[in-house]
């Protein structure tokens, strides 16, 4: 029974007893607290539903989880109201950004799509608009969206303790990178970042907030995602940390300077690798993002950190490895930190 729940709607930290309350509201405040699922106590220790893992914690899989109320279901509000065989075919998840609902709608349920819009909006009753998700490409990785309901687009979706403001029909934020901008906000302290595809400040602003680096150097080149950037900036009260720069970092990364290179984009960034290496100090740290066949994780984008290094003549010591998400099918979103030094 059990095996048919997603296992977003199972994962659960394990507390003990007296840090129950603590990690609670740690997992409140970063966003991931699942509220539909009801807090577990069970053999000496609590078990407390969450949306996405949380690093540092012990992590399950709920065999069976309790729920405060129906997670909503689109087939239940729409049945009897569209034909079946679109019944068959609605979107089962969805995701907010700030108060917009972004759904992925098949083509088929083209002409029922106000009804679906409908619908959400009336699952969450604060947000205001529902746009259609048909993908990301492109080099500035934009997404491809379409206003379905409602009339904004532009929001502030609140995580971590950070305030994004982002246009959801403009610019991309991927849910599914929460853990990692969780994992980036717990490093970088008093040390000089390079942050080499900053996009609206995904991993810049929230390391500028909880680690206070020294400084981040946030290159981004689309000019979208670069306003936002300059806003979050702004938003957040880090201007004395994040230095925005509109351009390309293939041409504008500094050389030898950094104590920590952020490489946070994915499918082409070992083009950009030497670039993101050269940007170290000796015993500087690399995170490096790719796409990778699930097969061969995490081997090939281990592969491509020491072959890259080793061309330059230095040495890749791999600290660990992240598998983000699943990025398409058969295909995952992985990230080695690797800490690179001269090969002698
Ligand atoms: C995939 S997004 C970042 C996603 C992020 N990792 C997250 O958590 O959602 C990558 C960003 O890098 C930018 N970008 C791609 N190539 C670039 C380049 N050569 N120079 C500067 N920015 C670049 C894109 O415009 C985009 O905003």
């Amino acid at each position: 029974m059990s095996r048919a729940i997603p296992r977003r709607n199972r994962l659960a930290i394990i507390a003990g007893n007296k840090d129950a309350d603590s990690s609670m509201r740690e997992a409140v405040s970063l966003g991931v607290f699942d509220k539909s699922r009801k807090i577990i106590k069970k053999d000496g220790q609590v078990e407390i539903p969450v949306m996405q893992s949380v690093p540092g914690y012990e992590h399950i899989l709920q065999e069976d989880p309790v729920y405060y109320r129906k997670t909503p279901d689109l087939c239940h509000s729409l049945q009897g109201k569209i034909p079946q065989e679109c019944i068959d075919i609605l979107p089962r998840g969805w995701f907010l950004l700030g108060d917009i609902i972004v759904v992925k709608i098949h083509p088929g349920l083209r002409e029922y799509e106000q009804q679906i819009g409908q619908a959400l909006l009336d699952f969450y009753p604060r947000c205001r608009s529902v746009l259609a998700d048909e993908g990301i490409s492109g080099p500035f990785r934009e997404p491809a969206r379409r206003l379905i309901i409602g009339d904004k687009t532009q929001t502030v979706h609140r995580e971590n303790g950070i305030r994004f403001n982002l246009d959801a029909r403009l610019v991309m934020f991927s849910p599914g990178n929460l853990t990692e901008r969780i994992r980036m906000s717990r490093l970088g302290k008093g040390e000089y970042v390079v942050d080499m595809f900053a996009g609206i400040g995904y991993f810049s602003i929230p390391m500028a907030v909880h680690s206070q680096p020294r400084k981040i150097m946030a290159i981004e080149w689309n000019p979208n995602a670069y306003h936002y950037l300059c806003q979050n900036i702004r938003q957040n009260h880090v201007e004395d940390i994040v230095q925005p720069v509109l351009g390309d970092c293939a041409k504008v990364t500094p050389e030898g300077a950094a104590d920590r290179v952020v490489m946070g984009m994915v499918q082409v960034t070992d083009r950009y690798l030497q670039k993101g290496i050269s940007a170290l100090r000796p015993g500087g740290i690399l995170h490096y993002h790719q796409t990778i066949p699930s097969r061969m994780y995490p081997d090939a984008a281990i592969r491509d950190v020491t072959a890259a290094a080793e061309a330059l003549g230095y040495h890749a010591d791999i600290l660990g490895h992240v598998l983000v998400k699943k990025f398409s099918p058969g295909v995952v979103h992985a990230v080695v930190d690797a800490r690179i030094d001269s090969d002698f």
